[in-house]
């Protein structure tokens, strides 16, 4: 063996660091284990985050609602139009509480338009011991209307939602503020003509969507007995091959006459049921294989089903 090919017993350190290839190779293996061991111990403390194992939370709209208060609508009791022409004095003081809970932040306590928020308002609150430059103007019915549908494009308010005795509680007392034009039977009438004061305004009953939803299942389970009135319906309905249809690609029979009695008066009923057949077969209570059936036959089926419903 030539000296060349001979391994050598001892590696030579001052050789080596002449030469940096060779350097290189002797540290390189090092390097590689180092790496692999750092790596693998980052790797294992990624939390669950960064390794992306946390499942996305989703928050569904629907789980977010807010339910309305229950409450049993009415009418909102008719007032007593006397209130406008001869106001008592406690009707005055409930206006100057109302007024100071709604109106003060920016109209001020006293109502010249100088609240806390004014400042930022432009055009400026109302001042009401000033007699010029009002909107609607100072009448009663004009302040009336201004409460009732605001002054668009400034930041006074509708405040249809107060009341109607409260409003005009309201407006009685900043009638007190200045001197006020006055009120004849003729605003009166004309008042009660635009807004039916005299009438009393209704307000439709509030329910919960649960309440809802409850009543709306109640109405749309069929009885017993009306159920097999349908069935037996279709059983003996004249043609046999409808029949055959129901019953191959029925899945829940109960279910297709319960839609069906609920919805078929819905216009254009026929292309909505066949749709949603085709789009959503199990949740309209048919067999996925429906879908493979031609639209006259969709078409006969629910001939026969709105005959039997109907
Ligand atoms: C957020 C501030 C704000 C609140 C609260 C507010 N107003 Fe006003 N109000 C205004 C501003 C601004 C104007 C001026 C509108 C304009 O220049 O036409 C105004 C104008 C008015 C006018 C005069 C309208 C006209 O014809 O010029 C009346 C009357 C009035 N407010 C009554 C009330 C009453 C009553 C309340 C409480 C129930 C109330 N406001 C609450 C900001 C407010």
């Amino acid at each position: 063996m030539d000296e060349k090919n001979k391994f050598e017993d001892e590696i030579d350190l001052k050789a080596v660091i002449k030469s940096p290839s060779r350097m290189f190779g002797l540290i390189f293996p090092y390097y590689v284990v180092l790496f692999l061991v750092v790596g693998i111990y980052f790797i294992k403390h990624l939390n669950e985050t960064s390794l992306n194992r946390v499942p996305p939370h989703y928050t569904d709209s629907l789980d977010i609602n807010v339910n309305v208060e229950v409450k049993k609508g009415g009418v909102m009791p008719a007032i007593d139009l006397s209130i406008i022409s001869n106001p008592t004095a406690d009707l005055i003081e409930t206006g100057k509480k109302l007024f100071v809970t709604n109106c003060s932040s920016c109209h001020g306590n006293e109502g010249k338009g100088d609240g806390p928020a004014a400042p930022a308002l432009n055009p400026p609150p109302r001042n009401f011991h000033k007699v010029d430059g009002w909107t609607n103007g100072r009448e009663f019915n004009s302040i009336y209307k201004t409460l009732e549908k605001g002054v668009p494009g400034t930041g006074m308010i509708a405040y249809e939602y107060l009341p109607v005795e409260d409003r005009i509680s309201i407006i009685h007392y900043i009638r007190t503020m200045a001197d006020y034009p006055g009120i004849d039977d003729k605003t009166i009438a004309e008042l009660d003509k635009t807004y039916e004061l005299s009438k009393g305004i209704v307000t439709p009953s509030n329910i919960t969507i649960e309440m809802a939803e409850e009543k709306i299942a109640e109405e749309n389970t069929l009885s017993e007995k009306v159920l097999n009135t349908y069935f037996n319906k279709i059983n003996s309905y004249s043609d046999q091959n409808t029949v055959e249809l129901f019953n191959k690609y029925v899945s829940d029979k109960q279910k297709v006459i319960s839609i069906l009695h609920r919805d078929y008066s819905t216009p254009d009923y026929k292309n909505i049921f066949i749709s949603r057949v085709i789009l959503s077969p199990l949740e309209s209570g048919f067999k996925p294989s429906i879908t493979t059936l031609s639209k006259e036959k969709l078409s006969k089926l629910y001939d026969m089903l709105i005959k039997v419903v109907s």
